[in-house]
């Protein structure tokens, strides 16, 4: 057999203003290039304990099960579900955007008990919506996207969502894919329950890991399954014992992703959380007022825009999917389209992370600005 053809490609030098991947730094770049040593090497032990610190820092919460799960933030999502769901429970998701929707699916899969609460995709919730939809009770878990990424929001009042998730006797699962590291979080003053997240937004890290944490309230519903989790592989007990004590084997871990995943996080250290969401911020407020002025107003209002991903709302009959391709050959700049309801009326600007740059709002204006 003849060995197949390859192509030199050269993916070194693209702008990736999408809703992530984002732009990986150089320091993160050079950790993932580390030689892999043992999954149980000693020094990898000291890799684990500092992500899981890392994490806590990023989530803000003191919770002790804090761990990257091996994946992207979809195996963060499982995680979530399969651990917690048996056959037959009651869960109420909250769909207003097409990741509220694969959060119904998978629970669904998991023999849960579906119910939705439903917005239309560009809106969020309130917690009054929740009170009014947990009223008929037996419900054990609620989920919902902090920011959804097909449209741009960002969930508003999760604490007094949680709040009333608690007095109706479930738990609170937050989908934190899009928005952790770049919008405030703060998983123990909100009292969420269970949170994930993925490591190639505004984490800035590759693809290929999914911070998950899960507080003592939830690991006490854990412990009182009737049946064994169904995903052997995300079954959280046998993580535990890789990332807690005794630290035996489980699965072979990405370990240069950890090391990926540990620098990124070590920027976000360096940098302040505070100063990553300011940073997040003010420089999504830049290409908010730049998009204004071409005449692309951002879909999503002021009081709940994600600043981590931008959606402008496009004129009717613009060719937006040429201007992409364009954007793409022309400039080394990655934005994406909308999809679902919203396909052809906005596109999706992501500013994540190390992507989150004034340089790139410039550089993109300027762009738009000429092919407009
Ligand atoms: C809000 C949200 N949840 C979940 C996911 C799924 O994550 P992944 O594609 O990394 O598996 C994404 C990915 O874009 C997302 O934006």
């Amino acid at each position: 057999m003849q060995p197949p053809q390859f192509k030199d490609l050269d993916l070194s030098s693209c702008i990736l203003l999408g809703p992530g991947p984002s732009m990986v730094p150089p320091r993160v770049l050079r950790a993932l290039a580390q030689p892999p040593v043992g999954y149980l090497d000693p020094e990898i032990i000291v890799v684990m304990d500092e992500l899981k610190q890392l994490l806590q820092y990023a989530f803000q919460t003191k919770n002790e099960f804090t761990i990257p799960i091996s994946g992207t933030g979809t195996a963060g999502m499982e995680t979530a579900i399969s651990n917690f769901v048996e056959p037959g429970d009651r869960v109420l998701t909250a769909i207003n955007g097409f990741f509220g929707e694969r959060l119904a699916d998978m629970a669904s899969r998991y023999g849960a008990q579906v119910e939705r609460l439903e917005r239309p995709w560009g809106e969020v919730f309130t917690p009054e919506e929740f009170d009014a939809a947990l009223k008929d009770g037996g419900y054990k878990l609620v989920t919902l996207v902090h920011g959804e990424t097909s449209t741009g929001t960002v969930q508003t009042r999760v604490d007094e969502i949680a709040e009333v998730v608690h007095l109706h006797g479930a738990l609170l699962i937050l989908d934190t894919v899009a928005s952790l590291g770049g919008v405030p979080i703060e998983i123990d003053e909100w009292d969420v329950d269970i949170c994930y997240s993925g490591s190639q937004k505004c984490l800035s890290a590759p693809p290929g890991l999914a911070p998950f944490t899960a507080n003592a309230r939830a690991m006490d519903v854990f412990q009182q399954r009737k049946t064994k989790v169904t995903n052997w592989y995300l079954d959280i007990s046998g993580l535990s014992k890789y990332w807690l004590e005794p630290h035996a084997y489980h699965h072979t871990g990405p370990i240069n992703m950890f090391y990926a995943l540990r620098e990124a996080l070590r920027l976000v250290a360096e940098e302040g959380i505070e100063n990553c969401w300011a940073r997040h911020r003010s420089v999504a407020e830049g290409l908010w007022a730049g998009l204004e002025k071409l005449g692309l107003p951002p879909r999503v209002p002021l009081d709940f825009r994600m600043p981590s991903l931008t959606t402008p709302k496009l004129p009717d009959g613009l060719d937006e999917a040429a201007i992409r391709k364009q954007l793409l050959e022309d400039y080394n700049i990655e934005i994406a389209g909308g999809f679902g309801p919203l396909a052809g009326q906005i596109w999706r600007i992501g500013l994540m992370g190390f992507s989150a740059r004034r340089e790139n709002v410039t550089l993109l204006l300027a762009a738009l600005g000429e092919l407009l």
